[in-house]
């Protein structure tokens, strides 16, 4: 079998974001369109001749495709060993995990993650690099450039592998193993959770809802919860991934996953309510009777962590993003750990994690993790949670109310303008701007600014410096008003505005939040005139 060189034009690509390249399907269906892409991700990367590399998406349409194509590349490119998971699946926290099991020297994911999927759906492709986590900037900017500049593409002729059958198969002068996509996730999960107390759970009777949104973690959710640890057939629904997630939006919000919500809350609701996105590294937490949001999970988890043994000796730190409410830090201060305040993205916490400088991190979009991987991870949270359950014997509503107790809460929303025109996005953002000096002192209603900044990240491991990273408007009060455009959105221009007030009065603990929130809501148009700018009176979305 020889390596055949495919001539090329550059690719008229748009640069690929922190999440990797990601287009619609038919943009992807394109004549050497994969190709192109691909062949710039290796000609990024130096010395993984006769390396391993790991292969697998969620399970999308093209996924399957873009596989074959991936895998004829990297024979013929030089790499010694790829292992994919079986029918093409692993999820991205369990690519992650095989990444770093199996001590490859990176992987290629294939996701658009919480975007529809089907023939005129969403596609992504991503690299990981060896510790598992996103290509760092310096790679992603390289792809791009060879994205701009290649003429030729390797591949070999050889027909599709079975990617059914797991084992090895000879691919040129590459050797394809085809493995089965639970078990090293699986086997790391015993490490963390413990599993003879989740059985127990179950086995008293004990009930839960994971909903998969037919997308990647229904296969991980039934291996481990049903098959595991003994929850009754049925606890996983929409378990089966297919290319179009079922017609739905495999995205865990409180839209999206709405009967789960509205099972929830209802009468005869089981005792926990959980969903993951498409790729299986976002979560969705709901108790009996009460939604948990990811900020308040993040502090939770890192104040109950220490239940489950493989955070039975502390933890190292907690890091969050900046946008994500202040919950967390009042956990970690009172732990006396280090506390992160990162830029939005998860590959912001992968040098505070391969440092040892943090072992749990979160975002308020619903990304938790910890330094097992270096992915956000949808299921893990779940066992996590389960586990914290399970040791502490109480329902997750009055756990959640006694962290408030004990911590205050801070009441936080996000509202999102979706699809504003860009040239008023980012003029009310310069005008923000403009006005960060003046802001701190002024009064704006009958709130009094306290300090205003455009936040900016020094890394504390490699001193780098990312700036213009949202404004933040931070009151007397201690509450705070978040400005920031979204880097995932594909049709003009997303803000999001993260309001958060901290309130300490037990008594209040019951309030609506977006009726507690109404006065800064108020505030937060004022400042920025979003309403007359945009015109906009309402947010898209509100979560
Ligand atoms: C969004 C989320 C962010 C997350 C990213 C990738 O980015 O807000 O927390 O890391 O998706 O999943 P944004 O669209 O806000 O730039
Ligand atoms: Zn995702």
């Amino acid at each position: 079998m020889s390596v055949r060189v495919v001539q090329t034009k550059p690719f008229e690509g748009q640069k690929p974001g922190t999440s990797g390249l990601r287009k619609k399907v038919p943009v992807f269906q394109q004549p050497n369109y994969v190709e192109n892409f691909v062949q710039a991700i290796f000609d990024s990367l130096e010395g993984f001749a006769g390396q391993t590399l790991v292969v697998g998406g969620d399970g999308r349409y093209h996924n399957r495709e873009a596989i074959q194509t991936i895998l004829r590349m990297a024979a013929a490119n030089g790499f010694g060993r790829i292992l994919v998971g079986q029918g093409g699946l692993l999820s991205t926290p369990a690519a992650s995990c095989v990444i770093r099991a199996k001590g490859a020297f990176g992987g290629i994911i294939l996701s658009a993650s919480h975007n529809p999927g089907g023939p005129h759906g969403d596609f992504g492709i991503k690299y990981n690099i060896g510790n598992g986590g996103p290509a760092p900037e310096k790679i992603t900017d390289a792809i791009f450039a060879h994205t701009q500049t290649m003429r030729e593409y390797k591949t070999l002729d050889a027909p599709d592998l079975d990617l059914e059958r797991i084992g090895t198969q000879q691919l040129g002068d590459a050797t394809v193993e085809v493995i089965d996509p639970v078990a090293d996730y699986l086997a790391l999960m015993r490490t963390l959770i413990d599993f003879d107390a989740l059985r127990k759970l179950f086995a008293g009777g004990f009930r839960m809802r994971f909903d998969a949104m037919h997308a990647a973690t229904g296969p991980y959710a039934k291996a481990i919860l049903e098959g595991e640890l003994g929850a009754p057939a049925g606890t996983v629904v929409n378990g089966t991934p297919l290319p179009d997630f079922g017609g739905h939006h495999p995205d865990p919000n409180l839209v999206h996953a709405k009967e789960l919500y509205d099972l929830m809350m209802g009468a005869g609701a089981p005792d926990f309510g959980a969903a993951s996105d498409g790729d299986g590294d976002r979560n969705l937490i709901i108790g009996r009777g009460i939604f948990i949001t990811p900020s308040d999970s993040l502090a939770l988890l890192a104040a109950n962590a220490h239940l489950a043994p493989g955070y039975a000796r502390g933890l190292k730190g907690v890091a969050r993003s900046m946008p994500t409410s202040g919950a967390s830090d009042r956990v970690a201060e009172k732990l006396g750990i280090g506390s992160y305040e990162t830029p939005t993205g998860w590959k912001f916490f992968g040098n505070l994690l391969d440092a040892g400088m943090a072992t749990i991190c979160g975002e308020e979009s619903a990304g938790t993790g910890s330094d097992h991987v270096r992915e956000k991870d949808g299921l893990w949270a779940v066992l996590l949670w389960l586990n914290v359950l399970a040791a502490r014997g109480e329902p997750a509503k009055d756990i959640v109310q006694a962290h408030w107790r004990e911590y205050g809460r801070n009441y936080y929303t996000r509202h999102d303008y979706e699809e504003v025109e860009s040239d008023a996005a980012n003029a009310l953002m310069a005008a923000l701007r403009a006005r960060l000096t003046d802001l701190p002192g002024s009064r704006v209603g009958d709130a009094e600014v306290k300090a205003a900044d455009d936040f900016a990240y020094t890394d504390p491991v490699d001193g780098s410096v990312s700036r213009s990273q949202g404004i933040r408007v931070l009151f007397a009060d201690g509450s705070r008003i978040v400005y920031r455009l979204s880097g995932t959105g594909t049709a003009g221009a997303t803000l999001r505005v993260y309001i958060e007030r901290f309130e300490p009065d037990p008594a209040r603990h019951d309030e609506d939040t977006q009726a507690i929130l109404r006065p800064l809501i108020t505030i937060a148009d004022q400042l920025a005139g979003i309403r007359a700018r945009t015109g906009r009176g309402e947010p898209s979305v509100i979560t």
